[in-house]
């Protein structure tokens, strides 16, 4: 179908970067975390996996809690530190407060390149920002750095001369350091971002965690949706030459908690965060 006129080049449609196929036969990380956070894409499938891993320990719940409102906090202090755009990577179904929402409430010029391979999360984006011309979703493959990067719906609308705040949360852990290499990937990221942009990460961990993450990673193994733990320290080395910013790599709800009390209750989640500083 053609594109009106009018219409500016990243809004570009991009269903054809990847296959359209949406697989309903197989639990998807997408759905089932929709699931968790309350939303209404999942399926069956999705929802028998999601209620498994629930009966192993509920604060799988917690943790996908815990992380949305890390992204909360973490895109409004790029906002506050004059990050006006955002590369969301594995960005999953929209739910409430998305980085578009939080971004822009803030400051309506902020532009936002959402991305999923997840067929179901990019129709739920497509849909929820139809009427949003500085924000877009591209359904990509987020191994593939160069597609991503030269898509119209990213290379259009987001200046990467300017810094950027590139988002990967809870996503880098569906992939195995062998043959996919997470840090290799961000680092293509980070090698075309401008001095000044911000990473932001979240990451699953059975460090230090009252959550019985290995049970949970297992329920996952053998499945797309499974889950690679990973250390503090191998979270660290995933952010490279940037910069942590205070306080650091720490538990997602110790991350500036906007009540302090969240803090305390951090050392539990079983799940490490950080927004660094790329220099
Ligand atoms: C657990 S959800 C996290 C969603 C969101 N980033 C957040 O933190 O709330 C993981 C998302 O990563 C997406 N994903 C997994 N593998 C991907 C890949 N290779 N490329 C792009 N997205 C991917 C899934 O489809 C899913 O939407």
């Amino acid at each position: 179908m053609g594109r009106a006129m009018s219409e500016p080049d990243w809004q570009v449609d991009s269903r054809d970067a990847v296959s359209q196929d949406i697989d309903l036969e197989r639990p998807s990380a997408a759905r089932m975390y929709d699931y968790w956070l309350g939303g209404a894409a999942s399926q069956a499938v999705d929802r028998e996996l999601a209620d498994e891993m629930i009966a192993i320990d509920p604060g799988v719940v917690e943790i996908a809690r815990a992380n949305r409102s890390f992204l909360r906090r973490a895109v409004r202090y790029c906002v506050a530190n004059g990050i006006r755009q955002f590369l969301d990577l594995g960005s999953g179904i929209p739910t409430v407060g998305n980085v578009h929402e939080v971004a822009q409430q803030v400051d309506p010029a902020c532009r936002i390149a959402y991305v999923d391979i997840d067929g179901i999360a990019v129709a739920h984006s497509r849909a929820l920002l139809r009427n949003n011309p500085l924000a877009t979703i591209t359904q990509a493959d987020l191994r593939e750095s160069r597609t991503v990067l030269s898509a119209p719906t990213v290379a259009g609308l987001l200046d990467f001369s300017q810094p950027v705040a590139l988002l990967a949360l809870m996503v880098l852990q569906y992939f195995p350091d062998l043959p996919d290499h997470p840090a290799d990937i961000l680092a293509r990221y980070r090698a075309h971002l401008a001095p000044g942009s911000f990473l932001l990460v979240s990451h699953v961990t059975n460090d230090e965690t009252a959550i019985d993450m290995s049970a949970l990673a297992a329920a996952t193994a053998g499945a797309s949706t499974h889950a690679h733990l990973r250390s503090r320290a191998q979270i660290v080395e995933l952010l490279g030459d940037a910069e942590p910013v205070d306080p650091g790599v720490v538990a997602v709800q110790a991350w500036r908690p906007d009540d302090p009390r969240q803090a305390r209750a951090g050392a539990l989640t079983g799940c490490y965060v950080a927004v660094a500083k790329v220099p």
